[in-house]
């Protein structure tokens, strides 16, 4: 095969994702938090696959992100990486367990690497993180960045508004951006802030810049699976496409199951032993 040709049967790998983004190809990336899911999203051909602590929203319920403990974190990313061969997975270290310690922080990622066997872990924050980010990258594991709206933070944030607005926000977030760089991440994620400063951001940096609400300007999209496949209604930000109407698929057949159970048209004789 000629070194030009795009191998898309390949394993993706950190390194692979900045040769693509070097070489302008968009990088693509969904949660996922159960086998089945990640199954699918695999085979669909997904370069990365995420196993956000949304799952503390869109699996659990729970209103924010905090909630989430690591040992759920990792019970998500074993079921993910079961069924995952081709997509680079990327587990979020979940709230609590890597701010403020960063001998907690490298214990909780390693867990993460060990118990889960996936390849990289997420981190929410700059500056106020680094000795974290540091330390877990000194072991050799992976660090996907996160900033702008980070969802973790959301009881100081207030809302879950557009971010960095403001030239102070923007040129903080700049000054954090290129720190992850240089520390050694090997990815970013911006989330909803304006999509010229994420385009600024990704021009500026030789990592990828992956976004979500941040426009196109970026070297890829991540979205919420649960959102994006209109699993989820009750969550509909201007970014968010959705390319399906899950919710309504499953209502329709679950009311025809329900029909055929009560009439006793299921099962029939062809479907009975
Ligand atoms: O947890 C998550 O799903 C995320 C994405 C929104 C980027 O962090």
């Amino acid at each position: 095969m000629s070194t030009n040709t795009i191998d898309n049967s390949r394993k993706v790998t950190t390194r692979r994702l900045i040769e693509m983004k070097h070489r302008g190809e968009k990088i693509s990336m969904l949660t996922a938090y159960d086998y089945s899911s990640a199954k699918i999203i695999d085979e669909a051909g997904m370069d990365v696959i995420l196993v956000g602590d949304s799952a503390s929203n869109v699996m659990a319920g729970n209103v924010t992100t905090l909630p989430i403990t690591l040992d759920q974190m990792i019970y998500h990313a074993k079921s993910v990486m079961k069924a995952t061969k081709r997509a680079l997975v990327v587990v979020d270290l979940p709230f609590g367990s890597y701010q403020g310690n960063s001998k907690e922080a490298l214990a909780s990622a390693i867990r993460i690497m060990k118990e889960s066997h996936a390849e990289a872990v997420k981190m929410e924050g700059g500056a106020e993180i680094r000795e974290s980010v540091e330390r877990i990258l000194s072991a050799g594991i992976p660090v996907m960045g996160h900033l702008g709206l980070t969802p973790q933070s959301i009881n100081k944030f207030g809302t879950y508004n557009v971010r960095a607005r403001e030239q102070e926000e923007a040129d903080k977030l700049i000054a954090d951006a290129r720190l992850l760089e240089e520390i050694g991440c090997f990815a970013i994620v911006l989330e909803k802030i304006p999509a010229q400063l994420a385009g600024e951001v990704a021009r500026q940096l030789s990592i990828p810049v992956i976004g979500i609400g941040a426009g196109g300007k970026v070297d890829g999209q991540v979205l919420v699976m649960h959102d994006m496949l209109g699993i989820n209604k009750g969550f509909s930000p201007r970014f968010l496409r959705r390319y399906a109407d899950l919710a309504g698929i499953m209502n329709t057949a679950i009311q025809n199951y329900i029909k055929d159970v009560k009439s006793g048209d299921f099962p029939s004789p062809e479907e009975s032993y």
